[in-house]
């Protein structure tokens, strides 16, 4: 049997799901790291995602060490595949941010090509933002039922991502819907998600519901929370110009709020760009939770980084 690794959150079943959130919230202190070493490796930049993995390592007992990807030179100095053999000769772990997801891909295919027995996670990719995922998860059973830790918590709750349909967005449909939420995702024509997502999530037969917009206002109206994203992603620069001219209608701003009601909260994953996606009275005012999400991020890589390395029968 190859190791479990965690490139995304349609590897988790629901059952699998809920372990993790279960373990998350048990709060009991773990040492389920200790003596093992962690990979921390980065194709791009990294506020919260680089912090809160290390913390977490190092509260599980175990030691992380961060890898510039320049430094490994994935398929430059050495191919990804070699790479990952070598990383696996001295880690248990291994956690990685990448430009393209296909490299984790690959990262795990030579590993559990020879027995490596080591997970591998995906710290974010074009793809998909996995661990952003759990913990927005956990935010919102904070957040919607802070007295209901059953798995159906947020059973018929509304969440409403607003912007670009990416990595960020992705993820959290699919937890989303895992958690038997009713989903609305708004964006501007050509940005929102596509078919291959949507079919995808369809034949999971997940409990919650998504629904897909073009009129932000109708896609907040009632909603528990309203998420949204930087319109333009890392790697995506060179359309930055353009992308702020096509979103500009898609800002989560005060009016947008109140569409959604007083008691909707707004989440973000951060970094945001104030006056771009949203207004600095949204995210700086009282129903913004970001900052609780942001914390949320070292408590859901604790109860990952237990549950994938945990014993298994
Ligand atoms: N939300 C998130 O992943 O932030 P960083 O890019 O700073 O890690
Ligand atoms: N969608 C953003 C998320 C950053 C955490 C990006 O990929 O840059």
């Amino acid at each position: 049997m190859t190791a479990r690794h965690f490139l995304d959150v349609s590897e988790l079943s629901r059952g699998e799901l809920n372990e993790v959130v279960q373990l998350a919230e048990s709060n009991s202190p773990t040492k389920a790291l200790s003596e093992k070493s962690v990979a921390l490796v980065f194709e791009k930049p990294s506020a919260r995602t680089r912090s809160s993995t290390e913390v977490a390592v190092f509260k599980l007992g175990g030691h992380p060490v961060y890898i510039r990807a320049e430094e490994v030179g994935l398929d430059s100095r050495e191919s990804v595949e070699d790479v990952a053999r070598t990383l696996g000769c001295y880690y248990d772990v291994i956690c990685a941010r990448v430009v393209e997801h296909e490299t984790l891909v690959r990262i795990a295919a030579a590993l559990d090509s020879m027995d490596a027995q080591v997970p591998v996670v995906n710290l974010l990719s074009d793809l998909s933002h996995p661990c952003q995922a759990l913990a927005d998860l956990l935010t919102m059973r904070d957040l919607l039922a802070p007295l209901n830790r059953s798995e159906s918590s947020l059973t018929g709750r509304t969440v409403s991502y607003v912007g670009d349909a990416n990595n960020v967005c992705r993820s959290l449909v699919q937890v989303a819907l895992a958690a038997g939420m009713d989903v609305r995702v708004a964006s501007p024509e050509g940005y929102g998600l596509s078919e291959e997502v949507i079919s995808s999530v369809s034949t999971e037969d997940l409990p919650g519901s998504l629904e897909v917009f073009s009129d932000p206002t109708l896609a907040v109206r009632g909603a528990d929370v309203v998420y949204t994203d930087v319109w333009t992603s890392m790697g995506q620069e060179d359309e930055a110009e353009e992308r702020t001219a096509v979103f500009k209608a898609f800002s989560v701003d005060e009016k947008l709020m109140q569409a959604a009601g007083e008691d909707a909260y707004f989440m973000h994953c951060l970094p945001a760009h104030r006056g771009d996606e949203v207004s600095a009275g949204v995210i700086d005012g009282p129903q913004s939770a970001v900052w609780r999400q942001a914390a949320k991020r070292e408590t859901a890589m604790v109860a990952l980084l237990s549950w994938l390395k945990r014993e298994r029968r």
